[in-house]
């Protein structure tokens, strides 16, 4: 006769409540969180790539998520190449995602690999926080106003619809360059923004924090309202190269 652990269906159903509270509370502070500039004196500092990790983990082990805390976190973090190299994963011809931790699924750390020349395509996060670090090099964060026709997702039923749909060109609002040590900060009630390494000869490397992970995004390909769901993938996941990306 089979019988069921009650102890460990209870411990499950409890994490995955938690899980789904915090992410429900992420969602709800984006309305409000807008990032700080600086690191808080009164805050732990970081020493080490392992130790923001570990110090992360501790932050998101509540539901209410300290953001001041998570930010001021990836903002003491002092790039060491020797630290991070074995997750930057290169590509020539574009910028590549490398998964460095998944945080019990509560937020993702990727590095992020920018060929001279290349970036992004503009985009929103899917209701997230995005915190990017730039641990190398120099990058230009390119922000946009949301569009006001955003909820128009699968494609409108009328003619007249698509017409205003799709010429709503989306509004530039500002450019910031980012240079190693920045931390910026965005999410989807301030806006989309698309990164670009500008510089023609070196490449760029930046540490991306989302909370809560998502696994779909929208693009914005022709620089219009009209958005295309993508989903978002990893190059590598923990220094090893994924073949079917
Ligand atoms: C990404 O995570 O792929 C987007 C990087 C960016 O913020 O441009």
């Amino acid at each position: 006769m089979s019988s069921i652990n009650t102890d460990v269906v209870v411990a499950h159903n409890e994490a995955d409540n938690e899980l789904k509270e915090q992410e429900k509370y992420l969602h709800k502070l984006t309305c409000c969180f807008r990032g700080i500039e600086k690191p808080l004196e009164i805050l732990p500092k970081v020493d080490s790539l392992e130790d923001l990790i570990a110090k992360l983990h501790d932050a998101f082990s509540t539901v209410s998520v300290n953001m001041y805390l998570v930010n001021h976190l990836m903002l003491s973090y002092k790039s060491k190449p020797s630290e991070w190299k074995k997750f930057a994963k290169w590509n020539r011809s574009r910028y590549t995602r490398n998964l460095v931790d998944i945080g019990n699924g509560k937020f993702n750390l990727l590095i992020l690999c920018w060929p001279a020349d290349h970036g992004s395509a503009i985009h929103d996060h899917a209701d997230s926080h995005c915190f990017m670090k730039l641990l190398q090099g120099e990058l230009a964060e390119v922000k946009f106003e949301m569009p006001k026709t955003q909820g128009i997702e699968d494609g409108p039923t009328e003619a007249t619809q698509t017409e205003n749909f799709e010429e709503e060109k989306l509004k530039e609002t500002a450019t910031t360059i980012l240079k190693e040590g920045d931390v910026a900060y965005i999410n989807d009630n301030i806006g989309l923004h698309r990164v670009e390494n500008r510089n023609h000869t070196d490449g760029a490397v930046s540490l991306h924090l989302y909370c809560p992970p998502f696994q779909m995004c929208s693009v914005f390909p022709s620089g219009s309202a009209k958005k295309v769901k993508c989903p978002v993938t990893f190059y590598s996941k923990y220094g090893v190269r994924q073949e079917q990306e």
